[in-house]
């Protein structure tokens, strides 16, 4: 456990190791009892062939995940899935990780930075003490700002404060990614909109296989019906498809 509830794994699984970027996620079994469940890859050593997952304990299979010691074995883990984020030099990109995302974000944090931009990265939680990986993140940041809901430390608020900090730092940013919860993916697309820039975020959706199959990720882009799991999870697809119509119809809805 790194943080109350909050767990790290590593898994040796050379193949995904050697293949997965950032934005990708795994499916993983925890064994008997448990369901196949899908984990956004926090880090990897490809030399070590292993592969480093963090995750939030909320039901059967994480907990399940969690009493694993180390050394024991698990049946399945599958990757990788879904398609990686899209990287090149955008100019200044705000990352934003809560929870989980506070670790599936480094490895966008570090591509991000390989590939020359400036990178500005918040950690957002509730209180100081579930922030975890600021150093590691600090690395291939320009700026990492601590954002705490009861003030704890760094700037006291929710997502939205961190409009105020970027004006204060003088910071513009080119694209915005948030990683983390269905609520911090929906209040930075709702309180950065006014940037006018790609918001990226992941399609936490339940999933069954993870492969297109099953179509229980399924969801609906201004009409069109895309499937988080091979479309997504991040939503550049989907970004990219809404500013096609709006440059060729100008109706676009969502
Ligand atoms: C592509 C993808 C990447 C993910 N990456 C991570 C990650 O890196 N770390 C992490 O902690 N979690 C991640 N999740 C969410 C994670 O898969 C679920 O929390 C997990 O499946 C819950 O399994 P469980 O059996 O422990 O809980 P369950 O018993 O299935 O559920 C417990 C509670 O959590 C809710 N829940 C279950 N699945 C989800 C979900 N996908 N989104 C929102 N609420 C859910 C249930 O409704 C229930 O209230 C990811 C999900 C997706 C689709
Ligand atoms: S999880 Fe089955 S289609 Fe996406």
């Amino acid at each position: 456990m790194i943080v109350p509830n909050l767990h790290l794994l590593v898994v040796h699984a050379p193949e995904v190791a050697n293949t997965i970027r950032p934005g990708q996620f795994v499916i993983l079994h925890a064994g008997e009892g448990a369901e196949r469940i899908p984990l956004t890859a926090a880090d990897w050593d490809r030399e070590e062939g292993t592969l480093t997952v963090i995750f939030m304990e909320v039901g059967t299979s994480t907990g399940k995940l969690a009493m694993l010691k180390a050394g024991d074995q698990i049946p399945t883990v599958v990757g990788p899935l879904g398609v990686p984020m899209e990287m090149r030099n955008f100019g200044t990109v705000v990352c934003i990780g809560g929870c989980f995302g506070m670790g599936s974000i480094l490895p966008v944090v570090r591509e991000l930075k390989e590939n020359g931009n400036k990178v500005i990265t918040i950690l957002e939680g509730r209180s100081k003490n579930l922030l975890y990986w600021e150093e590691k993140l600090s690395k291939y940041s320009d700026k990492v700002i601590r954002l705490t809901r009861d003030g704890s430390t760094g700037y006291k608020g929710h997502v939205k404060k961190g409009n105020e900090i970027l004006k204060e730092m003088n910071i513009i940013p080119d694209r915005i990614i948030a990683m983390g919860c269905t609520t911090l993916s929906y209040l930075a697309t709702r309180d950065y909109a006014h940037y006018n820039v790609p918001i990226i975020i992941t399609l936490n959706t339940i999933m069954i296989d993870g492969t297109g199959m099953c179509g229980v990720c399924r969801c609906t882009i201004d009409g069109h019906m895309k499937f988080a799991c091979v479309d997504g999870p991040t939503s550049f697809r989907m970004w990219r498809i809404l500013t096609w119509k709006k440059q060729n119809q100008g109706n676009v809805r969502g």
